[in-house]
């Protein structure tokens, strides 16, 4: 396929269906589940993500006839598949003819077989053999016509995403002289002069091992970009491989949502599809939270373009501490949830329930009771429903606010010990601010400190703890066209070799925000103290910074108590024409808090905002060029009465709104109506004025 033309699945309606295991079952097991998937309204399978071993017995000696014929079989079922190039785990003849393959912990100890990708990432063995076995997969299946996408490895960083064997210290090395050329720049960069760290050759580098104290941030920093650089590497090994062999099929990698060890902006771009393994716990009511931020970052990643949920579970899963089972609806709802997200389909791990091994008690679509399972009922129930939103397929999700995903502040501000506060943390941070945009209406797409910011009326940066001039010039360009940014605390800290801004933080974004840290000031464990908004006094107990702030800086909140009391806590830069504004948070506000802070800045922006709030109400709008969808779901198990805009065909019933809809425990609706220029906004329903109809 030509170069600029995105490869796309090869798949003509939302994919449903999950992993399959067939190797885990007999013949006559594999004809039942052809039987049940057509029953079910499965389209497309996973296979045979761990199946070297059984492909390739003894070295060279490949046994292909039981996958030519699973193919087959699923083929002639109507069932595409989602072919693994059998990457994700070594058979135990490479390990034990290669055993420094074998990966490394931090404390120099080599872990063993008998789980799975037991692989360094930068074993030269291990890179052979997966381009080897990539090849194979590739020339044999490349011609098959169920072959709808090349899955590649499985969930690169689950279980092993760093390693510290010499052959990765080896790899670290290489791949710091690559970004600093000689060693003199590796010891300005590293700050080496601070606890004598200096490097007088190459050899000395290792991977940071536990050492006899803190290790120095930078060399930490680099590593966490150099281990997400050597998966990727990994990946890419395997991407030329498929496309130089087979052209035309899209590549896809599956991610494990918001994930910190590796930066997926790197991965996404190397792939054709992004495709997510999303869990929520069944047990936290809140879930759903959290899940719609990964799916805003999984729609984002190849800016708006549909994705893929290739993972969930039917019902429990089998590797918490207590693994609860999705009630009755529950993966109803969490489905819906991803393709109101930007998913064209929803898959699961996996299709049957094994009876052994790891995995024996996370659920499936088709229970250990078989077809009278509960899970198979609901399965059957949904892809049914499936078939009705036929017409999203392909339509991309609405959003006029991103929050900006930075791997290397993500990293940066946790790698080392050396900190302000441990108790500051990127990834609690990103998911407050989202639930607070989230109750107010909004659903997120992410984005990168470099923007593009197009189409956004509210960017918000929960931390951007490492920060440049090119970042700090996009945002405000933002503010400059309009914008309303919102900057969160701990950031503009340090350069990209982790060396503290000249000044202080914000560094770069000083002069956007019109204040200066004068020093973070971290709340002891057990204190509370309070930020005063507006009259009203909010809850922090982790963060706050003594600002100073520049003249023509609003401040729009104070700190209440402590040794700060009176000083700023939030601040508002307006731009030059007042139309834009960039606001800094520099304290980590309770839940109540971050809503007033945004509500705020929302309505400055001319947004709407939901009121009253409950979090269990979502709608997000996916479009074409002529029609809306709007999904209307109710992740709790109360009903909810929400006003809709009148005469839109609500596709999961057929029935037309007629502007009150109520939706009952786990309820959902996918209202079409022609495209508006602003998608509708969902509220609540006043219950006590009737309902408005159209005219
Ligand atoms: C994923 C993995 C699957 C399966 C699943 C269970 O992390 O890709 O192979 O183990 O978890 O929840």
């Amino acid at each position: 396929m030509a170069g600029d033309i995105p490869r796309s699945i090869r798949l003509d309606a939302l994919a449903y269906g999950g992993d399959y295991n067939p190797d885990q079952w007999s013949e006559e097991v594999w004809l039942e589940d052809a039987r049940l998937m057509r029953e079910a309204g499965v389209n497309l399978v996973s296979l045979p993500v761990f199946s070297w071993p059984q492909l390739e017995p003894q070295p060279g000696a490949y046994d292909w006839g039981w996958l030519d014929r699973v193919m087959d079989v699923l083929w002639e079922a109507g069932v595409r598949i989602d072919l693994a190039t059998a990457t994700a785990t070594p058979p135990s003849w490479l390990i034990r003819s290669h055993p420094e393959m074998l990966p490394w912990d931090e404390d120099g100890r080599r872990l063993e077989f008998g789980s799975r990708q037991a692989y360094c990432p930068s074993s030269p063995v291990w890179r052979e053999h997966v381009a080897r076995m990539t090849r194979a997969m590739a020339e044999r299946y490349g011609e098959h016509p169920g072959l709808a996408l090349w899955h590649v490895s499985n969930e690169y960083g689950d279980h092993v995403s760093r390693c510290w064997c010499p052959e990765s210290s080896a790899h670290f090395r290489r791949w710091l002289e690559a970004r600093y050329g000689d060693l003199d720049g590796l010891n300005d960069a590293w700050g080496v002069n601070v606890w004598g760290q200096r490097y007088t050759a190459w050899e000395h580098i290792e991977a940071p091992r536990r050492a006899t104290g803190p290790v120095n941030p930078t060399q930490l920093l680099d590593f966490e970009r150099f281990s997400s650089d050597a998966l990727l590497e990994l990946f890419q090994l395997e991407i030329d491989v498929l496309r130089e062999v087979t052209p035309d099929i899209a590549v896809t990698t599956n991610f494990m949502s918001l994930l910190r060890d590796l930066d997926y902006w790197d991965f996404a771009a190397a792939e054709d599809l992004v495709t997510d393994d999303a869990y929520p716990d069944p047990a936290d009511p809140d879930a759903h939270v959290p899940a719609a931020l990964n799916y805003g970052l999984m729609r984002s990643l190849k800016g708006g373009r549909p994705w893929l949920l290739l993972e969930q579970a039917a019902s429990a899963v089998s590797w918490r501490d207590v693994n609860v089972p999705k009630a009755p609806g529950r993966m109803r709802i969490d489905s819906l949830q991803a393709i109101a997200h930007g998913s064209d389909g929803a898959m699961f791990f996996q299709w049957r329930q094994a009876r052994y091994g790891q995995e024996k008690f996370h659920s499936a679509m088709l229970g250990h009771r078989g077809e009278a399972s509960r899970s198979f009922q609901e399965t059957k129930a949904f892809g049914a429903e499936l078939q009705r939103l036929a017409a999203v397929r392909g339509t991309r999700v609405r959003s006029r606010v991103a929050l900006v995903v930075d791997w290397d502040s993500w990293w940066g501000s946790s790698a080392t010990e050396s900190l302000p506060s441990q108790r500051l943390n990127w990834l609690a941070q990103a998911r407050a601010w989202h639930a607070a945009l989230h109750a107010l209406g909004h659903p997120v797409d992410t984005v990168r400190a470099t923007g593009s910011f197009d189409g956004y009326d509210v960017v918000v940066v929960p931390n951007l703890y490492v920060a440049d001039a090119a970042q700090a010039a996009a945002l405000a360009a933002f503010v400059a066209r309009g914008g309303q940014l919102v900057v969160g605390p701990f950031s503009g800290v340090v350069d990209a070799t982790e060396t503290v801004h000249d000044g202080g933080a914000p560094g770069p974004l000083r002069s956007l925000l019109g204040v200066e840290v004068d020093e973070p000031w971290p709340i002891a464990d057990g204190q509370a103290e309070r930020v005063d908004l507006d009259g009203v006094g909010f809850g922090n107990a982790v963060w706050s910074e003594w600002l100073e702030v520049h003249d023509g800086t609003e401040v729009r909140a104070r700190y209440a108590t402590g040794e700060l009391a009176g000083r700023a806590a939030a601040t508002r830069r307006p731009s030059g024409d007042g139309a834009g504004a960039a606001w800094y948070l520099s304290a980590v506000l309770e839940p109540a808090g971050l809503l007033a802070l945004f509500r705020e800045v929302l309505a400055a922006a001319g947004l709407p905002v939901r009121s009253p709030i409950d979090s269990n109400l979502e709608a997000i709008t996916r479009s074409d060029a002529t029609t809306d969808y709007t999904f209307v779901l109710n992740h709790g198990r109360d009903e909810l009465t929400v006003d809709v805009p009148s005469g839109a065909e609500d596709l999961l019933t057929g029935i037309r709104t007629t502007g009150r809809l109520t939706l009952g425990r786990f309820g959902a609706a996918v209202l079409a109506a022609p495209r508006a220029d602003t998608a509708p906004f969902i509220t609540l329903s006043d219950t006590l004025t009737p309902p408005t109809e159209a005219p």
